[in-house]
């Protein structure tokens, strides 16, 4: 009898067919969302320090104190509350690990779960494999993929466990409101249904907008989540760290995962980052600096065929239309791209489980200034 396995080779995701693809074809690679410039000099020095240092072993489950006062300090000041605190937060390694290990601690097998799309693709497996029925609301091209409600309210029933919202919103660059928070805290705030909010990207915010943290809303305290990474605040995506805050129901059934799952995250990373938190430095930094690059991008494919249909408020995508340059479905266009102008994007359809059939593209816009500029130059003139 043949072994079996309760999952079998999941397909590779675009995003890794077409990084392979940028680098084979040496395009100007807009894909994955992950920073081509350096770090900052002062992280990687502490970094240096930290192993010299001997910061190497296991650090506490919930995080190292030192990281978990300095992002309870850092939070409590932007956001301008006093919720947080050491107890709430607990570091992981990144936000994909954060999303999976809230679904593990809450889900029950047959609770169903909604989701949006488009939708970062993590979510559908993370959801699944704890048991959980996605359950999916899709959001309108036509609309500027802006909530539905209706669509929310008539999705939500007896066996829902959890929505997952995601603010600012990968690919979309769409944010949510006080607004929708408090149209989200109507809907069920008299109901037993928690919410994972994904909220990576909350420090790349442009034109003035500001983030609002799901874990803060009042009328939802005990139900929320909220999941960040150090990878998008800090741009270092390869050093897989971020954390989680949560009040402390949650955050136990969190850590009682956790706590199996890998104990405990990077000490060295913990304390580079810990004693980074401490320099001064303007808390919009990293928004001026993505907010230069989003509109390079914008300005170089103004007057070419890409259309923008709508500007990404957060995060470090941009969407465009090119069914004024090709009526190829969209995966077909992005290897088109990629192979033939030395490009590289994403399609839409990456972030859908049944895809509508719409003629999108993501760029990533967390990149060189010269990337940016040399694949703009060549979309303009296609
Ligand atoms: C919306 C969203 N959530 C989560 C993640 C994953 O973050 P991490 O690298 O910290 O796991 C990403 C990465 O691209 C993302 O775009």
């Amino acid at each position: 009898m043949a072994l079996r396995t309760k999952h079998t080779a999941a397909p590779l995701n675009i995003f890794t067919i077409m990084s392979a693809l940028a680098r084979k074809e040496r395009a100007h690679n807009l894909s994955q969302g992950l920073p081509d410039y350096p770090v900052a000099p002062e992280l990687s020095e502490l970094l240096k320090e930290a192993v010299i240092n001997g910061y190497n072993q296991y650090a506490p489950m919930p995080g190292l104190v030192e990281l978990r006062e300095q992002i309870a300090g850092y939070f409590n000041r932007i956001y301008h509350s006093d919720y947080c605190n050491i107890n709430n937060i607990t570091i992981t390694p990144g936000a994909t690990y954060g999303i999976f290990t809230a679904f593990a601690a809450i889900l029950e097998q047959g609770d169903e779960v909604i989701y949006l799309e488009p939708a970062f693709d993590c979510y559908l497996p993370a959801i699944e494999i704890n048991g959980g029925i996605p359950v999916c609301v899709q959001l309108e091209a036509s609309h500027n993929f802006e909530i539905d409600w209706q669509k929310i309210k008539d999705a939500i029933s007896p066996k829902t466990k959890a929505i997952l919202i995601n603010t600012p919103h990968n690919p979309t660059g769409n944010i949510w409101s006080k607004k929708d928070w408090d149209t989200l805290a109507d809907l069920i705030s008299d109901k037993n249904i928690y919410v994972i909010s994904d909220e990576v990207y909350n420090t790349i915010l442009f034109d003035g907008q500001q983030h609002i943290p799901g874990y803060l809303q009042e009328r939802l305290h005990g139900k929320v989540i909220s999941i960040y990474s150090f990878g998008k605040m800090q741009h270092i995506t390869g050093w897989k760290i971020g954390f989680c805050i949560a009040d402390e129901t949650i955050t136990n059934a969190f850590r009682s995962i956790h706590q199996y799952l890998t104990f405990s995250v990077n000490t060295p990373a913990q304390y580079a980052l810990a004693r980074y938190l401490e320099l001064p430095k303007p808390d919009n930094e990293a928004s001026v600096f993505l907010q230069q690059k989003r509109d390079l991008l914008i300005s170089g494919l103004a007057g070419s065929k890409l259309k923008l249909n709508c500007t990404t408020k957060g995060s470090y995508f941009q969407l465009f239309d090119y069914s004024a340059l090709s009526s190829l479905p969209d995966v077909d266009f992005a290897q088109w791209l990629a192979t033939t102008h030395k490009v590289a994007t994403i399609p839409l359809s990456a972030f859908y489980k049944t895809p509508p059939g719409i003629s999108q593209i993501r760029f990533s816009f967390a990149k060189e200034d010269a990337v940016i500029k040399a694949a703009t130059d060549i979309l303009a003139r296609l």
